[in-house]
């Protein structure tokens, strides 16, 4: 079967259009259609996902242009164990990705998506990450067979006919290949949702060498909206390890000081650490007119400036935030985004025709739909919005969104930030002495992680937020942190960590976290800026209690004891647990980190002779 379309009016890019053809011919679609990103478009494959079932159109005066979508019940998150690094050599993928080999995953995918598009649309996406003809800004084009996948491709990048005009005859794209894997049949009636059912088919797979990305069997988030963790980290950290710069799972956040000095941090937080609402969070009112101004909640790609500053952009155009938990107190800007032009996907419908879940903040509908499509009230017994239902919305609808946001000389980088979700043993923060320590304090973050995942100390450990995002192997990514960090023309960041999570012997959190956070921020900038105070600890360099400012905030010397407070034994765990975590990298472990762990080591025992 030849399918005409009309890409060469589209582009002139031969290797675009050849590729376009031969995935054609593999996929067996019904029709290509280019996408060129208007608004006409949009509207019009919304209605027609409204038709099919896919999308319901919320009311128009509670939620204008904004529409909910419910997936399958087997296909609501990323697939980690689904998710390949193809390198050429397994050595290459490292001990934390799975790998298979490239002509193998090859030969999988080919059969996979053999007439995977038969009976449906193929759409060719043109996308950037970060602001079209920056010089940062890479371009991919998604080739999808779900009109879901578009509408959110359109909120998260930038997309359409312009990204085409930029790529030009011979410009360079990463190839993104898509398919939910649910070719019909003649007659056959479609699905609201849908995707592959058998798991075992499913493949997220980057093949970091070609810098190509195929995705089968999944229609939703990071396994489908290949321009996010796909390309943006996946195979965006393998490019940046070739051209020196790095590409990092953290947000970007600008702080305005009364006096007016503005300073920009960039920080990786592993999921369900808050890093949402970090990214958006408002300065309380007791600590003076600080400003926090969002560049991005997810995403930084940071290259060296020609002033040696570290300038990170957020490569994306949307937020993709989890619901549940997101409310007016959590986190207000977030609310003030979602308000219109808005996707949900696996939230509750009230019967006034908007949306709820559960931390939302107002009391839950006394009769909705849950995510599932049953009827759901608060007595059900069981959730209504899945756990991991998210809304879709532009950037620039964030009422903090920071000025420079698209600014295409970045912002620059004055402190990086890491965190976990830890209840003992690891201070409120510290900074790191230098460089290396502070990449050994990244290296080894963590996260207490559901019982399933506990180990000996309790800690998943998720190096720099990048354990599911890293296209190549990890210990050459602390490698290469390490070779940044080490160029004498860079003026790189200061490093620290910072853990908001400890908890009393009551199971009760000291720290109140959310908007209160500033405080330790202010005490990271004024740090960068060398004018407050530290003390020397095992961990890194702490503040007293005196070097932070409580102002308004009655907060007293015994809780920040108890919240900044060394352990013997927890520190001689952790220094062991450590110890068992680097052993996974065998040879490949930077001999700098052996070294660091060495120093904690002794500043440990040192300390704690005392
Ligand atoms: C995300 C994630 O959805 O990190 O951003 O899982
Ligand atoms: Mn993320």
């Amino acid at each position: 079967m030849v399918i005409t379309h009309d890409g060469k009016n589209r582009t002139s890019n031969a290797k675009l259009l050849q590729w376009v053809d031969e995935i054609a011919a593999l996929a067996q679609p019904e029709r290509i259609y280019w996408c060129n990103g208007s608004e006409a478009e949009n509207q019009r494959l919304c209605e027609e996902m409204v038709a099919s079932g896919t999308f319901i159109k919320l009311n128009q005066q509670r939620r204008p242009n904004s529409y909910l979508a419910r997936s399958h019940p087997s296909d609501v998150a990323r697939v980690e164990d689904r998710t390949f690094i193809c390198s050429e050599s397994k050595a290459d993928a490292g001990p934390t990705n799975n790998w298979a080999p490239p002509a193998e995953m090859r030969a999988t995918l080919r059969e996979s998506f053999k007439g995977a598009m038969c009976g449906r649309t193929m759409y060719v996406i043109p996308f950037s990450m970060g602001p079209i003809g920056n010089p940062i800004a890479q371009i991919g084009i998604e080739i999808t067979d779900s009109p879901y996948v578009v509408v959110n491709m359109r909120i998260m990048t930038r997309m359409g006919t312009k990204v085409l005009d930029a790529l030009g005859s011979h410009g360079f794209f990463v190839p993104c290949i898509h398919s939910v894997g649910a070719p019909l049949q003649p007659g056959q009636k479609d699905v609201p949702w849908p995707c592959e059912s058998d798991i075992s088919r499913k493949a997220i797979v980057h093949f970091p060498e070609t810098r190509e990305i195929w995705s089968y069997g999944s229609g939703y988030g990071g396994n489908a909206l290949l321009g996010k963790k796909c390309l943006a980290l996946r195979i965006a950290s393998a490019i940046a390890r070739d051209e020196g710069w790095l590409a990092e799972h953290m947000l970007i956040l600008g702080l305005e000081a009364p006096n007016g000095e503005k300073t920009y941090v960039a920080a990786a937080f592993p999921s369900a650490c808050g890093k949402t609402n970090l990214a958006m969070i408002i300065p309380p009112k007791g600590l003076g007119s600080w400003k926090a101004l969002t560049v991005g909640d997810d995403i930084a790609w940071i290259k060296p400036g020609s002033d040696g500053t570290l300038r990170a952009i957020n490569p994306e155009a949307g937020f993709f935030g989890v619901a549940p938990g997101t409310s007016y107190d959590s986190n207000p800007m977030a609310m003030e985004s979602i308000k219109a032009n808005t996707i949900f996907t696996n939230v509750v419908l009230t019967d006034d025709g908007d949306v709820w879940w559960e931390g939302i903040g107002v009391e839950p509908p006394e009769h909705g739909i849950d995510w599932q499509g049953n009827d759901w009230t608060p007595g059900s017994g069981h959730i209504g919005a899945h756990a991991n239902s998210r809304f879709t919305a532009p950037a620039s609808q964030c009422p903090t969104i920071d000025p420079s946001w698209e600014d295409p000389a970045g912002v620059p980088i004055s402190a990086f930030i890491f965190g976990g979700r830890l209840s003992q043993t690891f201070p409120l923060v510290y900074q790191a002495y230098d460089w290396n320590h502070g990449v050994f304090m990244a290296a080894t973050m963590g996260s207490e992680a559901t019982a399933a995942a506990i180990g000996v100390t309790g800690i998943r450990r998720d190096p720099f937020a990048m354990l599911p995002f890293c296209g190549y192997n990890m210990a050459d990514y602390w490698r290469h942190w390490i070779k940044i960090g080490g160029d004498p023309d860079f003026k790189m960041p200061k490093i620290f960590r910072t853990n908001w999570f400890r908890k009393d012997e009551n199971g009760k959190f000291i720290w109140p976290g959310y908007g209160q956070n500033m405080r330790v921020l202010e005490w990271i900038i004024e740090r960068v800026h060398n004018r407050a105070g530290a003390l020397k600890s095992p961990f890194g360099l702490m503040p007293r209690y005196e070097d932070m400012n409580f102002q308004g905030m009655d907060f007293s010397k015994e809780k920040f004891e108890a919240i900044t407070s060394i352990n013997r034994s927890e520190i001689l765990s952790e220094i062991e647990d450590i110890e068992g975590f680097f052993t996974k990298f065998g040879q490949q472990l930077p001999p700098e980190l052996a070294i660091q762990l060495d120093e904690f080591r002794k500043r440990a025992e040192k300390a704690l002779e005392m």
